[in-house]
């Protein structure tokens, strides 16, 4: 409710300010043209309709902003939030005096001068008023934008529309500055003639001291109630920080990737996991700002989920939206109220477009699923005989290949190694469609080698011949890594195996060998071919494996249906 009320009221003063800025960006043209536009800019708001929703949409935006000063636990946020709050203070501040000086003017006095006579009255008569004007517009544009961006940027189509923004984001206040610029000047040089002065500043002479005494007391009661709310915000906090000194109570044991080890705290009870990481300076990653909207803060909490504070229906929606586990919760949105175990999902500099592709994964998630090693025989050797950049340009092509194969059979790419690719199968899925996609994968990477050799038939000497190597079972899946080199990976017996049974392609001469436990996992019809005992480094048994010279001649026939 609180983000809507936000966003629906954000948007009309939006709006609002649209209007004036279009009508600034006039004053490139005439002072007339921007005088008379006013009434399709200015004089709508005016009315008792316009009247309510401005002023109900400026009181909800600044109180909200009251409110979230008040609510948060702690001071320290990044700078884009810093920025938001400062500028949302000091954008009343600073215009008090013009508002008082158009609206108040017109409400209590009847005065509705336009354009000539504030540009006189700022630009000639207190050029330093014109300067906090000017602060202000821009003020008042820059808290917006980043309103919209920190909003706007969770959607998938906003990087696409992001170049077309900019520009209007930048174009639009350029316009409007140059236009008052250039309507100042022309005020300047009208108002060299004494007689045009008298007549613009005649209807506001009439009011005595009066007009300008309304402005200076009522400027001087906003500013100082301002101030006095801000105090007594602080004050409060401060309040809670010494009440919170003498009772913090629960344990909060924090644990990262970055983290050479957990990190106890001790805590009061009631605010949230990420108020309590940004209180003690452990980096977190909160691309909203802890808003609730961009699941960057996502965390693992130990134990039973049914004993955490119930979830509230902003922050279900979004763990539902990134399928996330029951022991999965926002750091943002879990209030602390008995000891909890947590560990972070992403690391702290994630940004929001690579949060949105992350995958549900914990680090250290032991799961069931096929992977796939494939890698370019006698490599090396051909690129000793060629240019580097002729080595780079057949191994681009190479990968795209085999990563397209592979993700159309709907396999994750995990790594590229040298010249070998490595990929998970059934990462979301049950193991039997893993099993299915790994063996149609290899299928598709000989298809699409066979294709590509076709292409390079004039650039490389000989084909190029892969080794596919495939093997099923339990693995550590999860984001690992370090700082921004950390991707979804498995780990584990299974990847070692798979990886060894390519390499076995060398000394079979074959070009896929794949374990019968993934064949009876995949429930596909092998019974065309046989399957024979071959032994692996490292490992005590030998294994079953169905070891082929072509993977693009594989029938791939299902034995009962499809696992969708
Ligand atoms: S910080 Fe964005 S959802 Fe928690």
């Amino acid at each position: 409710m609180i983000s809507r009320l936000r966003l629906v009221s954000g948007f009309i003063l939006f709006i609002f300010v649209l209007g004036h800025f279009s009508n600034h960006a006039l004053g490139l043209v005439s002072l007339e043209l921007m005088n008379d536009t006013l009434a399709y800019t200015v004089e709508p708001w005016r009315t008792l309709p316009g009247t309510i929703l401005i002023v109900a949409s400026l009181t909800v935006h600044a109180g909200l902003a009251v409110w979230a000063l008040y609510s948060r636990r702690s001071l320290r946020m990044k700078s884009w939030e810093l920025f938001q709050l400062i500028s949302g203070f000091a954008i009343p501040l600073l215009l008090a005096a013009h508002v008082l000086s158009t609206r108040g003017g017109y409400e209590a006095f009847g005065l509705n001068e336009g354009y000539k006579f504030q540009l006189y009255a700022q630009w000639i008569e207190t050029p330093y008023r014109a300067v906090m004007v000017f602060a202000a517009l821009l003020l008042v544009w820059i808290h917006s934008c980043i309103g919209w961006h920190y909003w706007l940027r969770y959607k998938r189509w906003y990087n696409q529309a992001l170049p077309v923004i900019s520009g209007l984001s930048i174009l639009i206040p350029t316009l409007a500055v140059a236009g008052i610029i250039s309507a100042g000047f022309k005020v300047t040089r009208l108002a060299e003639d004494e007689a045009w002065v008298t007549r613009l500043v005649r209807k506001v002479n009439k009011q005595g001291d009066a007009y300008v005494d309304f402005i200076l007391e009522n400027e001087a009661i906003i500013i100082s109630s301002i101030i006095a709310i801000i105090l007594s915000v602080l004050a409060i906090h401060f309040g809670r920080w010494v009440w919170k000194q003498k009772t913090s109570v629960m344990k909060l044991r924090y644990s990262a990737l970055e983290l050479d080890k957990p990190i106890e705290l001790k805590v009061p009870r009631g605010h949230t996991v990420l108020e309590h990481l940004r209180e003690n300076r452990i980096s977190h990653a909160s691309v909203c700002g802890g808003r609730g909207r961009c699941s960057t803060c996502r965390i693992h909490v130990e134990g039973d989920p049914g004993n955490l504070p119930p979830l509230s229906l902003e922050e279900k929606n979004i763990l539902q939206r990134i399928n996330a586990d029951p022991n999965v919760r926002l750091a943002c949105q879990l209030k602390v109220d008995k000891d909890l175990v947590v560990s972070a999902l992403l690391r702290p500099n994630i940004g929001s477009k690579e949060a949105l592709n992350q995958s549900r994964h914990k680090p250290g998630e032991e799961q069931e699923v096929a992977i796939l090693f494939a890698d370019i025989r006698a490599f090396t050797k051909m690129s000793e005989s060629q240019l580097p950049y002729d080595t780079a340009f057949l191994l681009n092509r190479y990968f795209a290949a085999m990563g397209k194969a592979i993700e159309e059979a709907g396999g994750h790419l995990d790594k590229f190694i040298g010249d070998g690719v490595m990929a998970i199968f059934g990462i979301d899925k049950p193991l039997k469609t893993g099993a299915q996609e790994a063996i149609m994968a290899a299928k598709r990477m000989s298809e699409r080698l066979e294709q590509l050799n076709a292409a390079l038939l004039h650039d490389i000497k000989e084909p190029l011949k892969i080794g596919i190597g495939i093997h099923s079972g339990k693995a550590i899946v999860g984001n690992m890594g370090y700082n921004k080199a950390i991707s979804l990976t498995a780990i584990g017996d299974v990847v070692n195996t798979a990886s060894r049974l390519e390499s076995l392609n060398k000394d079979l001469k074959t070009q896929m060998i794949v374990s019968s436990k993934t064949v009876q996992i995949s429930e596909l019809d092998f019974s065309g071919y046989t399957p024979k005992k071959v032994s692996i480094r490292g490992r005590a048994d030998e294994l079953d494996v169905y070891a082929m010279e072509d993977a693009s001649k594989l029938e791939l026939e299902l034995k009962t249906e499809l696992v969708v």
